[in-house]
């Protein structure tokens, strides 16, 4: 049957002499692997899609010098104006909610009540001043603490007094706390991050859990205990701190790529695996670059916190973070973390089963990334059924950052994307079905391995 595909430069159908392309180079290159059932995850009611707003730290850093810096140090003035931007710029009509402190934000010492106190210059006016006036805009609040003596630039850490900061934060109606890991040894994570979660708790007020305790773990050569992480955590770090630099970006997807077995299983409604910050429209990445750190953190169901000085964002980097396409991928009910679902000379294929699905058929939000640095774009080709999309029925597939949609594609019906160095095409394939017989199975819900993606044959050609 033909396929009614919409003539596009970056998807068409394949024409015969195209064919000829074809070689039998027989791999089976990935499998889907089921979500962890039956674990127990911290119910706080909190995050059960990724949390969404706006963080300063890889920006505007420990910038405490107010004196000759005063529009771009840690301050009062900065969280307001970029919450007051986060919706006058429509980020919040897009999901964008949390306004996030991070460190540098306290006086060198606690008050003589052991109470933690924000810096008398930067902060007059207190933080449950600056807690209400983000409230007073619609938003949610989020504060940083350490796991340590210290926080990782030298303010007072939590230790001694965990359940004294769990009240304080609650009675500046904190709703989101990060906790950082600087200055304490890892293996009193196991249990000093669990006993943090049950102050906040106990405090009565929902906050957010944001823990680094993982990647502390790690690079102490422990293997972390994911299964009591989730159920103490919404969030949390496996890796690096993000940098303004495409290297930096790279890094991060080739580490959740090459360890997706065992970080994908662990992410799921209320709990998170946490990449990062978004750092599109900053000095590091170019516009081609920051598409695909949007796409790959919505393929990631990554939290997405831009930390950008939203008073000089350029448009075209603010279309990227507000692209609602994308969004509503980073966003779907499933709470399913996709995965690298093929890697070869430079190109990379990662898909991440979303909503809607019908009987066992998921749809998908693929993305297509080209590492390759030849100057020109990719080509690959691969048919709807190599990407592990059997529903006989068809996908309605469209394009995310190109607005064009391509009707509805058979699992025979091959593609072929374009896409430019450093960049990426992302599509969407919806499962074909009419709206009555749309099944949202409960979030959680297993989905049993199969194999994603057979390709008999070279499916990225080099030119
Ligand atoms: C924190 O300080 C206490 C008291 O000085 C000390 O006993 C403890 O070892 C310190 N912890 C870390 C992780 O440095
Ligand atoms: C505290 O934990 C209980 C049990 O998991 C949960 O039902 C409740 O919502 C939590 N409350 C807060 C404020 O986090
Ligand atoms: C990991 O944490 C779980 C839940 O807290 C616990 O039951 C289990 O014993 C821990 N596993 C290890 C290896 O410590």
């Amino acid at each position: 049957m033909p396929h009614s595909v919409k003539r596009h430069r970056r998807l068409r159908n394949i024409t015969p002499e195209e064919k000829s392309e074809e070689r039998m180079d027989i791999s089976v290159l990935c499998i889907f692997i089921s979500v962890v059932a039956g674990v127990s995850a911290l119910e706080n009611g909190l995050v059960r899609t990724p949390p969404m707003g706006w963080l300063a730290w890889e920006r505007f850093r420990c910038n405490t010098d107010c004196k000759n810096d005063p529009d771009n140090c840690i301050s009062d003035k900065l969280f307001r104006t970029m919450a007051d931007l986060v919706v006058s710029e429509g980020y919040a009509a897009v999901g964008y909610e949390y306004i996030n402190v991070d460190d540098c934000w306290l006086e060198k010492e606690r008050d003589f009540n052991g109470q933690l106190q924000p810096d008398a210059l930067r902060f007059p006016y207190g933080m449950r001043d600056l807690s209400n006036y983000v409230h007073s805009k619609g938003l949610k609040f989020g504060i940083y603490q350490d796991f340590g003596n210290y926080t990782c630039a030298g303010y007072p850490g939590i230790l001694g007094y965990l359940q004294t900061d769990a009240l304080t934060f609650a009675s500046w109606e904190v709703d989101y706390v990060k906790l950082d890991g600087c200055y304490s040894h890892p293996r009193d994570m196991d249990r000093g991050y669990p006993e943090f979660g049950y102050y906040l708790n106990q405090t009565g007020r929902p906050m957010v859990y944001s823990c680094s305790w993982p990647v502390y773990q790690i690079y102490s050569g422990m293997q972390p205990n994911f299964s009591s992480i989730i159920e103490h955590c919404n969030l949390w770090r496996n890796f690096d701190d993000i940098q303004d630099s495409w290297a930096s970006v790279e890094s991060i997807i080739d580490y959740y790529g090459n360890n997706q077995d065992v970080i994908v299983p662990n992410a799921g409604p209320g709990h998170w695996n946490d990449p990062d910050m978004l750092i599109i429209g900053n000095f590091g990445l170019s516009y081609e670059q920051s598409k695909t750190q949007m796409a790959l953190w919505a393929i990631l169901a990554a939290p997405l916190l831009m930390s950008v000085d939203l008073r000089t964002i350029r448009p075209e980097y603010k279309a990227i973070l507000q692209n609602r396409k994308i969004i509503a991928v980073d966003q779907d009910p499933l709470g399913i973390q996709g995965r690298r679902i093929y890697k070869k000379n430079g190109i990379e294929i990662w898909a991440r089963p979303i909503t809607p699905v019908y009987q066992s058929y998921f749809s998908y939000a693929i993305a297509f990334v080209n590492r390759r640095t030849d100057g020109t774009p990719s080509d690959i080709a691969v048919t709807i059924l190599e990407l592990g999309l059997a529903f006989r029925g068809g996908y309605f597939v469209e394009d995310l950052y190109e607005d064009v949609s391509y009707g509805v594609l058979t699992p025979d019906t091959k593609i072929k994307v374009k896409v430019n160095p450093s960049g990426v095409v992302m599509l969407r394939a919806d499962v074909q079905i009419s709206y009555k017989e749309r099944q949202f199975p409960p979030p959680q819900s297993v989905y049993r391995p199969y194999d994603i993606f057979q390709v008999t044959r070279p499916i990225f050609k080099k030119k």
